[in-house]
């Protein structure tokens, strides 16, 4: 395992906190001082039904008939594994302090009074929480797969609450029968030019990825795990600091934002070329940055996601960012722009359903609340 050497200058030169809060972050950019990388321990397949079907590439379809409810294959465990403790060297290295989740049994099955279900892992901290201003989020998820995922970050976010940290728990739905759309029909992912998702507005429903923050801006977007209602909730509880924007892509299927569109730094954002046709208004004075396709365009190992995880990067600072070393075009792209990126080997997380971005949780960003549009 490597990175390029000559980016560990140390990511935080007086590395002291600003504010002296143990948690605090208001954008994807700010120089990164601590983070919480995920693990695969433990992680779970889910299973083939109506609500993996919306979500994931059909071509995967075997691979959660075969390995549905049971443990991810060995070797796919132990190789993820190994490029996050690299990325959870790399970030050390670069001055940025790291925290690991406990995994809880993932296999053992839990029943509500509406369901049962087996767990999934704890490899996504970005889906599962969220930082904004000394607050940490926790999402009320929309996967029943998913339901207890946060209890593996709890002693964490406990540590955190003790040293001060706000902490805020959405409300979680029943994920029973009248959250889920029977009419939802993944192959017309449109009705009468209107986007459709398989998760009603019953309950309140969000995942943390599916927001992206620009200081006192947050863009989200309705997903098939994030309804109008979660949205709402999030716009109310982060008050009149925070201006919540709802956006909308051209993903037929989208779940999960750091994809679609990826700020690098203020002015600067790069948009996915295949579902941005439009950026909102509030971006015309930026630099909107056209990547390249995919270092590997249709991967069959991308179990749950698109080809896009190449975009899926973890800013250290305004400069430096965390890249799939086998991202080439990107790489490249990213320099001539002015940016540093750090290669590692990431891809064999890929078919967990993320890349650098989905597996970690940026708990501290030294900076201030501040706004990046007139
Ligand atoms: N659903 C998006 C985001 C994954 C992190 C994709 O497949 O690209």
């Amino acid at each position: 395992m490597f990175a390029f050497s000559s980016f560990f200058r140390g990511a935080s030169p007086e590395s002291g906190r600003g504010s002296g809060k143990v948690v605090e972050a208001y954008t994807e950019w700010d120089p990164l001082e601590e983070v919480v990388v995920g693990t695969v321990k433990g992680a779970i397949v889910p299973p083939w039904d109506s609500i993996t079907e919306a979500t994931m590439p059909s071509h995967a379809e075997w691979f959660f008939k075969k390995y549905g409810e049971q443990p991810f294959p060995q070797e796919m465990i132990e190789s993820a594994t190994q490029e996050l403790d690299n990325l959870a060297a790399v970030l050390e290295k670069l001055g940025v302090k790291v925290r690991r989740p406990e995994p809880i049994d993932f296999s053992v099955e839990y029943q509500t009074p509406w369901w049962k279900s087996r767990g999934l892992y704890a490899a996504m901290p970005r889906d599962v929480l969220m930082v904004v201003g000394d607050t940490i989020i926790e999402a009320p998820m929309a996967w029943r797969t998913r339901y207890f995922e946060v209890f593996a970050y709890r002693k964490l976010i406990k540590e955190y609450f003790d040293q001060g940290a706000r902490w805020l728990a959405a409300p979680k739905s029943t994920m029973g029968g009248e959250f889920y759309d029977p009419l939802y029909d993944s192959d017309h992912p449109y009705v009468d030019g209107v986007k459709r998702f398989p998760i009603t507005e019953a309950e309140v429903a969000f995942d943390a990825a599916d927001f992206v923050r620009f200081g006192k801006d947050i863009l989200v977007q309705k997903s098939h795990v994030t309804n109008s209602s979660g949205i709402e909730w999030v716009r109310r509880h982060l008050g009149h600091e925070y201006r919540v924007h709802e956006v909308e892509f051209d993903d037929p299927h989208p779940m999960h934002i750091d994809t679609t569109i990826v700020p690098l730094a203020p002015g600067k954002i790069i948009a996915n070329p295949v579902w941005v046709k439009k950026l909102p208004e509030m971006f015309s004075s930026w630099d909107v940055l056209t990547p390249p396709p995919p270092a590997k365009p249709f991967d069959s190992a991308l179990y749950f996601s698109s080809d896009w995880l190449s975009l899926n990067m973890l800013s250290v600072d305004e400069k430096r960012v965390i890249v799939e070393e086998q991202e080439k075009p990107l790489i490249d792209a990213l320099v001539k722009w002015g940016f540093e990126p750090i290669p590692i080997p990431f891809r064999n997380f890929y078919p967990f359903g993320g890349s650098v971005h989905c597996a970690t949780l940026d708990v501290r960003r030294r900076g201030s609340l501040k706004s990046y549009f007139s």
